[in-house]
């Protein structure tokens, strides 16, 4: 065995962290967190299954991406609204793909909507993508994980709204905390056959999630930059390293469990360092826009 901190110790660690020769599914791979979530798996040596809405502009890029890191990339658009059409689905990246040893449950939607104004067709549509397709798609994949024999990787990527409401995210709120303890449950019930199921909740990140704002999202987004510790919002590409953990053998003794990505947000109450009087002391506040 290598002394820890050798070269050869740093060496066995990163192939704990080493991806080659499994197969990754990522849903909502066409931009955003699902596309920095693929090109990081390729980049720890992943084979990835893409799939976004049907005709999803960004797609091709992402697989663009992976194969540039060497890694094969196979394009499966699904509507995954369809809930019904979801095992099928699965079956069919199956067979094309071979067994899968990793499923992202990445894609999501919301609309920004006072809850007495949200209609069946508003709600409906937002639980069809963040809570019953993420169901739906993981029953089958499990299954074929258990009867494959591999050491199946779910992770469930909800959201700091699953843990603290947000107003005029009333339907949001709700799928993300419904999908936060079907993780639980799924981890438990997979444990015996060796597939771990987590979630994985960011922050705020920069992505086109929420594109249309109903109200001045510049000072929205100020007020909010205020409110985080780390004093901006997240790069997708800063929420893939606790990805990565829960999908590799280091994490491996992860399951049920949950990693927020989001710079501090829900350590903090209230933002009261803005309004403490200076310190006394040698330690001084960073400008608040995040520059070190
Ligand atoms: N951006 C943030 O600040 C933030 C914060 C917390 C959680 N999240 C979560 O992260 C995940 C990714 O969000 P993002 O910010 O990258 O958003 P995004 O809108 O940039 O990407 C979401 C992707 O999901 C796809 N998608 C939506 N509906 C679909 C459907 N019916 N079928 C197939 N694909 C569909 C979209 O086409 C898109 O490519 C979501 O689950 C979101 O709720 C995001």
């Amino acid at each position: 065995m290598s002394a820890p901190g050798s070269p050869a110790g740093r060496s066995d660690l990163a192939g704990r962290f080493d991806l080659t020769g499994r197969t990754a599914l990522v849903t909502g791979a066409a931009r955003g967190l699902g596309r920095a979530f693929a090109v990081a798996l390729a980049r720890a040596g992943a084979d990835l299954v893409l799939t976004d809405l049907p005709g999803a502009a960004g797609l091709a890029q992402t697989a663009a991406e992976v194969r540039g890191l060497g890694r094969a990339a196979l394009v499966a658009e699904q509507d995954l609204a369809e809930t019904a059409a979801l095992h099928g689905f699965a079956d069919r990246v199956r067979a094309e793909a071979g067994p899968l040893h990793i499923l992202v449950n990445n894609a999501g939607t919301a609309a920004l909507e006072r809850f007495n104004e949200i209609t069946p067709g508003s709600w409906y549509r937002v639980m069809r993508v963040n809570l019953d397709a993420v169901f739906f798609l993981t029953q089958r994949v499990a299954e074929h994980m258990v009867a494959d024999g591999v050491p199946g990787r779910i992770v469930n990527v909800t959201s700091k709204n699953a843990l603290v409401a947000e107003a005029g995210l009333a339907h949001y709120n709700a799928s993300k905390a419904a999908v936060d303890l079907l993780t639980q449950t799924l981890a438990i019930e997979l444990a015996p056959h060796g597939v771990t199921v987590n979630s994985l909740a960011p922050g705020m990140v920069e992505t086109p999630i929420d594109g249309e704002f109903p109200f001045d999202r510049e000072a929205f987004e100020a007020a909010y930059r205020a409110r985080i510790p780390l004093g901006r919002y997240a790069r997708p590409e800063e929420c893939t390293g606790a990805l990565l953990l829960l999908v590799c053998d280091e994490g491996a003794y992860l399951t049920g469990s949950r990693i927020v990505v989001d710079g501090g947000v829900l350590a903090d109450q209230m933002p009261r360092t803005a309004y403490m009087p200076a310190y006394r002391s040698s330690l001084r506040l960073p400008p608040k826009d995040g520059t070190p």
